[in-house]
């Protein structure tokens, strides 16, 4: 389990990716997911996106990457994400190798539900041996 963030910025987090939560675009599967990640102190949040072509949507967690990218920040050191139900929801296969891109094995990922069950990992437990930047030596 990582330590990276103590209390009060995981809390911070996963208040930002529940108020983003809001803000979802789900038509279809009614499934509301927010996600807020944490590059150089500031937190950058963003909501899934569906789209009536159903392979279009995008998940809150690449939506997240892809602000806090737009503001000039390709390190990300932590992500809170908030799904749907009572039981914290982890981050898809390929939202975990887009995370492992800006955050690395490091990461520390937060996971909470909207009634407040929280799980925490490090990226590397959700996706190990993974596939990145080095193996193209870049
Ligand atoms: N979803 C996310 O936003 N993040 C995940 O990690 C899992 C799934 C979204 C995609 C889709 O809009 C909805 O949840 C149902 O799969």
């Amino acid at each position: 389990m990582s330590n990276a963030l103590d209390d009060a910025k995981r809390d911070e987090l996963v208040e930002a990716a529940t108020a983003v939560r809001q803000r979802a675009y789900a038509p279809y599967s009614h499934f509301l997911v927010g996600a807020a990640v944490m590059a150089a102190g500031e937190i950058f949040a963003a909501p899934n996106i569906e789209n009536a072509s159903y392979p279009l949507s995008v998940c809150a967690e690449r939506n997240a990457c892809a602000v806090a990218v737009a503001a000039g920040n390709t390190q990300i050191e932590a992500v809170a994400v908030v799904g749907t139900g009572d039981k914290p929801t982890p981050p898809c296969g390929g939202c975990r190798q887009v995370l492992f891109e800006f955050g690395g094995a490091d990461l520390m990922v937060i996971v909470a539900s909207p009634s407040g069950a929280r799980a925490v990992w490090t990226l590397a437990e959700l996706l190990p041996s993974a596939f990145g930047p080095r193996d193209l030596n870049v």
